[in-house]
This record gives C-alpha cells, structure tokens and sequence, in this order.
C-alpha cells in the first residue's frame, strides 16, 4: 500500500499543476508543477482564495461559478468552449485547460482537486496553423493576380501580334514585328523564371542565400525600378536550411513591403554575423506606418509581418520592427546558428 509520502510524490509527479481547493474556494494544497506554473511559493498560495490565480476581469466570474459548482459537483473539465487564463505571480497570463473533480479529502471537507494545464504551446501552434492556411490563400490570391495581369496579358498580346503577322504584306515590318514577338516571348519566360523563383527559390539550395538574395533584388530592380543596397558578403555557411530558408523569407518580405508601402525607390540591407546568429537588417526611408499591438498583429491585413515573426521564432529567433508614420521603418531579424526550436512569444 502506499503511504502518505507515496502520494506526495505522485501529486508532485504530475505533469499538470494540481490544486486542492475547499467548498470556499481556499487553496489547501499544491503540487509542484503550481509552483512552477504561477511563481508563487506553495506558503503564499496555501490558505489563499483560488480567485488570486484567475485574472481581475474574470474574478467575480469565476466565484459565481465555483459556488454554482459546488451545489453539484462533478467531475468535468471547467469554462467548457471558454478561451481560459490564468494569472501568475509577475502579472502576466498564460492559456490553461482546468478540469475540476469534487472529492472528499477530510472527515467532513468537500474539497475540489484542480488540474491545470498550460496549453500555450497548443495555442501558438493553433495560431500558427491558421496563419499558414491565411499565408496559403494570400499566396493563391496573388499568383492568380499575377497571372492574369501579367501573362494572360501577354498571351492575348502576344496572340493578336502572330494574327496581324500573318496579315503583313510588307517584308521589312514582317521582320520587326517577328522580332518583336520573339522578345516578348523571351520577357514572359524570365517572368516566369521569376515567379518560380518566388515560390521556391532554386538558388538557395545550390548557391546559398547571399547568391539566392542577390537574385532577387536584381529581379526587384529590373521590374519595379527599385533599388536594393545590399551587402551579402560572408553570410555562407552560417545558417543551417531551416534557418537560411527562414531568413530568406523573412528578408524578401520585408524588402517586398518597402517596395510596395513605403513609397521610396530604395532600401537599405545589410548583415551582420555575431553573438551566434545572423541579424538582417532592413531599412527604408520612407513613409513608415503605425505599428499595432501583438494581438492586432495576429489579425488580418498583417500576415507578412506576423509570419515574419513566427518564421524567426520557429528557430529560436526573433524579429523587431521600428517604424513611425514618416519615420521610414527598419526590421531586424535575427536567426541563430544553432536551431533552438520554437520559442513562446
Ligand atoms: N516598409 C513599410 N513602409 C510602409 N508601410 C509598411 C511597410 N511595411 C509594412 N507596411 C504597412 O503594414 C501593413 C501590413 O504589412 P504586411 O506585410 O503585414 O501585410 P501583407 O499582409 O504582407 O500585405 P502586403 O502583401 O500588401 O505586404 C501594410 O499594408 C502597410 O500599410
Ligand atoms: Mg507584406
């Protein structure tokens, strides 16, 4: 049989944070998985309310539910279809799962036993998901654009040109318009050389990420006029795949975005190689933009700055965004060189 001790440890072997809580809802016990979870040492939290660890908004809440609670116990998961969190010791909050069993521990006590866990990392990869099927869409949403608006164009461009060849008696405009066909064929393939380039960028596997950026600010300037000053020298073979490939991205939307928002014909990118990571610069001098708050972030119209993010922090990176409406805005994107896995954030 075990003893009293025995159980101590199994409480304490649990991989959720477990209270005992009484019909007042006072904290009687704890294991040490609480402890860890919300900061607070096990003689702080012994005797307190259990309302100390819910957030001040859903206080009065919850003491109504756990009094409704306690006139029919049952064992049950808590605030079913509630998004819940949890308060810890320096303020800040974490997404939790609580589900709640009534058992009588004392002669004449009901107690609840709590399990609480902490469902961050399931939240972000929640996130996560839904950012990439956002991602996926957008990403459909503009090769769609672009092939209408760039090749059908030309097709139909194209096609009308070899119908009014044929009708071309003159032989010296037959020749030009030939020539004239021949070289937009020869612009719509490198268009499509580009596109392909954007989906999967061929160079970088081969040729490494200096050569793989060089290509695309080269293809940046030659259609949108658009200049990237860039210094790429020394930043082979730092970088394992996940994280060259995650700072690629990273790069080409922040670049992509200067073209696009800022309103300037230039830019700025330079590396730096230090302190076990690559940090990427971006800068631009122009417009600029009000930066929203993290949640905001998260919502739609900033898929490429939020997937900036997420990308850098899947390798245990980061990305920090300065920006003010008519103060041009700079991204830093730092990958280590070692991976170190998804961070929280
Ligand atoms: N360098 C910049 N200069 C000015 N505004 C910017 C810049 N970068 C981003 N913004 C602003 O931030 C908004 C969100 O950018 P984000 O990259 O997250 O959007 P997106 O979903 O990728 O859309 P898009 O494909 O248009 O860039 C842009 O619509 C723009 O208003
Ligand atoms: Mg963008």
């Amino acid at each position: 049989m075990l003893n009293q001790r025995d159980y101590t440890a199994v409480f304490d072997a649990s991989p959720d944070a477990m209270l005992v809580v009484d019909a007042d809802g006072v904290i009687h016990d704890l294991n040490r998985q609480a402890v860890a979870m919300f900061g607070w040492s096990r003689e702080e939290l012994e005797g307190s309310e259990v309302e100390r660890l819910i957030p001040d908004a859903s206080r009065g809440r919850h003491r109504r539910h756990r009094r409704r609670y306690g006139e029919s116990p049952k064992p049950r998961p808590m605030g079913e279809g509630l998004e819940l969190e949890a308060l810890r010791k320096d303020g800040t909050t974490i997404p939790v799962e609580i589900s709640l069993s009534p058992s009588q521990l004392g002669p004449d006590q009901k107690h609840v036993i709590c399990a609480v866990r902490d469902i961050s990392t399931w939240r972000r990869m929640r996130r996560l998901s839904g950012m990439m099927i956002a991602a996926a869409e957008q990403e459909r949403k503009h090769l769609s654009r672009e092939l209408h608006d760039e090749f059908l164009q030309n097709l139909v461009a194209l096609k009308i040109r070899v119908k009014l060849l044929a009708d071309e008696k003159d032989d010296g405009e037959r020749e030009r318009a030939r020539a004239r066909i021949a070289e937009d064929i020869g612009g719509t393939i490198l268009g499509v050389k580009r596109m392909i380039r954007g989906l999967l960028p061929p160079e970088l596997d081969r040729q490494g990420l200096s050569s793989a950026l060089g290509s695309v600010f080269r293809d940046i300037e030659d259609v949108y006029g658009f200049k990237v000053h860039a210094s790429l020298s020394g930043l082979d073979g730092e970088l394992d795949e996940v994280a060259t490939l995650a700072l690629y991205r990273i790069v080409q939307e922040a670049v992509g975005n200067a073209v696009r928002h800022a309103g300037v014909n230039e830019a700025t990118v330079t590396f730096e190689s230090a302190k076990g990571a690559v940090t990427a610069t971006i800068r631009d001098e122009g417009c600029g933009f009000e930066l929203p708050g993290a949640e905001a972030l998260s919502g739609d119209g900033w898929v490429g700055l939020a997937g900036m993010r997420e990308r850098a922090a899947l390798v245990g990176g980061h990305v920090v965004v300065r920006t003010s409406p008519g103060g041009g805005t700079t991204i830093r994107a730092s990958v280590p060189f070692q991976n170190t896995g998804g961070q929280s954030g």
